[in-house]
C-alpha cells in the first residue's frame, strides 16, 4: 500500500516537473515581435489602438462589412474591428510568426471565430470580397495597390494610416495622438457618354471628381454643375434641372427635378459604347 502511494506521489512529481519544463520551454521559445522588425516590403510598427478605432469610425463599419487589413502585423486592426463591430475580418500578413501571434491574440480576445489570418503577400492574395480595406504600409506600396483598389466595388472604403494615394485626394482625413488616417471611397466609373432621356450627358472623371456637359434633344449644351460622386451615389445639375441617383455598371437611375421647386420624377441613363 505504502509503495503504491509512494509510486503515485513520485509519478505526480515527475509529471509536474516535466509539465513545468515544457511550459518554461514554450515561454522561452514563444515568438516575441519587435517594433521595427523587418517585413517583406515594410517593417512592423503597430497602429495605436486609438487610431485603429478612429479608422474604423471613419470607414463607418457595420456588422455586415467584410474587413481586410493588408499587412496585418499582430492583428490589432482585425481583432479590434471584430470585437467592436462584430464583423468578419481578415488579415493578410507575410511573416508566419506574426500570423501565429495574431491567431493567439484573436483567441485571447474571444474573436477567433470572426477573424482569419492568411499567411501571404498582399500583392498575390485576393481581397476583392472586402467592403473595407485598412492598411499601414508606405506611399509607394499604396500607389502599387491603387489600380487594384480602384477596381473594387464602388462604395468600398479604404483607410490608410499615415500614407496617402498620391494624386488621389482622400475623401476624409482625421488625426489622433499626432497620427493621421486617410479615407477614400471607391468611386463608380462614369467616364464616357450616356444617353439621358432624349438627350445625352458626357462625363470626364478623375477619381471621385467628375465634370462634363449635358446636351438636350434640341442641341442645347449645358455645363454640369454641383457634381458629386461618392461611391455609387451621383448628383449633378444641368441648367435648372438637378439629378440624384445611383450608378450600377452601365446604368444610372434616380430622381430628377426640372426646377428646385418642382416635383421629382425618375430618370435613367445608359452608357453608350459599352466595351
Ligand atoms: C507597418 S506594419 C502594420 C501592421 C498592422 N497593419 C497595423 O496597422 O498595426 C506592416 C506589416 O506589413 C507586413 N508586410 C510587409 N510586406 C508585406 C507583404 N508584401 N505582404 C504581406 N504583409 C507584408 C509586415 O510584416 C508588417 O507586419
Amino acid at each position: 500500500m505504502f509503495s503504491l502511494f509512494r509510486h503515485i506521489l513520485l509519478t505526480s512529481l515527475v509529471a509536474a516537473a516535466l509539465t513545468g519544463t515544457a511550459q518554461a520551454q514554450t515561454a522561452a521559445t514563444e515568438f516575441k515581435p519587435q517594433v521595427g522588425q523587418a517585413g517583406k516590403d515594410v517593417i512592423w510598427v503597430p497602429t495605436p489602438k486609438s487610431l485603429v478605432e478612429k479608422m474604423l469610425k471613419m470607414a463607418d463599419v457595420k456588422p455586415s462589412d467584410v474587413l481586410y487589413d493588408l499587412g496585418s502585423g499582430d492583428g490589432i486592426t482585425v481583432i479590434t474591428a471584430a470585437k467592436l463591430y462584430g464583423l468578419r475580418a481578415t488579415g493578410i500578413e507575410y511573416n508566419p510568426d506574426m500570423v501565429e501571434l495574431s491567431k493567439r491574440n484573436a483567441q485571447r480576445e474571444g474573436v477567433a471565430d470572426k477573424t482569419e489570418f492568411i499567411r501571404g503577400d498582399i500583392f498575390a492574395t485576393d481581397f476583392s470580397k472586402a467592403t473595407v480595406v485598412t492598411m499601414y504600409l508606405l506611399p509607394y506600396l499604396n500607389l502599387k495597390l491603387r489600380p487594384t483598389l480602384l477596381n473594387m466595388k464602388p462604395g468600398t472604403r479604404l483607410v490608410s494610416h499615415a500614407f496617402t494615394m498620391d494624386d488621389w485626394a482622400a475623401d476624409q482625413t482625421d488625426s489622433t495622438e499626432g497620427r493621421t488616417a486617410y479615407l477614400w471611397i471607391v468611386p463608380a466609373k462614369v467616364e464616357g457618354k450616356w444617353t439621358l432621356g432624349n438627350g445625352s450627358v458626357e462625363f470626364k472623371q478623375k477619381f471621385q471628381d467628375i465634370y462634363g456637359t449635358y446636351t438636350s434633344a434640341d442641341g442645347m449644351t449645358y455645363r454640369l454643375t454641383n457634381t458629386s460622386l461618392r461611391g455609387d451615389q451621383i448628383s449633378f445639375s444641368a441648367g435648372t434641372a438637378s439629378y440624384t441617383g445611383r450608378v450600377s455598371g452601365p446604368v444610372m437611375q434616380g430622381t430628377m427635378r426640372p426646377r428646385p421647386d418642382a416635383q421629382g420624377t425618375s430618370w435613367s441613363a445608359s452608357l453608350v459604347n459599352v466595351k
